[in-house]
């Protein structure tokens, strides 16, 4: 592949991107989180944007920047905001990467002031499910359209990142196995596996996230051509 033709290979694309954790919060001073550093997706974020993408970013709360023209970012904290702007973004993309941790449920209630402690006792923290987002965007999926879904499981892989696959209707999802030693939150590196909808399934070796990401957008580009 010659440099000019991964410079312009995914021109006139509009890629939307959910990276980072969603906060939930509990009441002005605490929320529920994860341990989602947002790395992997703000790499997807600058190996579409170096393709000549034009990319919507949506972060959730995240200490990394981005300094690539093509690249919109929306800052959000909470599951609600990102499926705000996820459903608003992605009727007009031709395709949408699914990275974000995001919170599978918030309290119910959100306290106005900062909960006191009690002198003694236990506490209950009463939680509703958020939105699907990935199952949200699968539903209203044109044919042009791509979607592309990440699953972190710590056992039945396979067999959850295809059901993962089906409910949500990815074109192809990316695994990441918390087994693998320097794969994960937190780390630079990943070792990922990607399974389509026929079934093929490659396994990658452990590389940086910068590395993966290209991994990742080439076989998005395949399937936008
Ligand atoms: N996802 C999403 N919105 C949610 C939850 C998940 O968009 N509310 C997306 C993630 O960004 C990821 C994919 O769905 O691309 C799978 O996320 P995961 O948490 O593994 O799936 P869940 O359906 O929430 O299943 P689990 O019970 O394993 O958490
Ligand atoms: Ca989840």
């Amino acid at each position: 592949e010659s440099f000019f033709a991964s410079k312009t290979e995914l021109e006139k694309k509009k890629i939307l991107i959910t990276a980072g954790p969603t906060y939930e919060k509990i009441d002005p001073v605490r929320f529920i989180g994860n341990y989602s550093s947002g790395k992997m997706g703000f790499a997807l974020a600058e190996a579409c944007a170096r393709k000549g993408a034009e990319v919507v970013l949506i972060a959730g709360p995240v200490s990394l920047k981005v300094n690539h023209p093509n690249i919109k970012r929306i800052d959000v904290e909470s599951a609600g905001e990102m499926y705000q702007a996820a459903i608003s973004e992605f009727p007009t993309s031709d395709a949408a990467v699914l990275c974000a941790a995001v919170a599978d449920y918030r309290p119910e209630n959100q306290e106005p002031e900062k909960i006191k402690r009690e002198t003694k006792g236990d506490m209950m923290l009463h939680l509703v499910p958020n939105k699907d987002i990935a199952a949200s965007l699968g539903a209203i999926k044109r044919e042009n359209q791509i979607l592309v879904g990440f699953a972190l499981e710590t056992k039945d892989e396979i067999f959850h990142a295809e059901s993962k696959l089906q409910r949500k209707n990815f074109d192809f999802i990316v695994l990441n196995s918390l087994r693998d030693q320097g794969a994960g939150f937190r780390c630079d590196t990943n070792k990922i596996a990607i399974i389509d909808r026929l079934g093929e399934k490659i396994e990658y070796p452990l590389k940086s996230k910068q590395e993966v990401a290209a991994d990742i957008i080439n076989k998005l580009a395949t399937l936008l051509k």
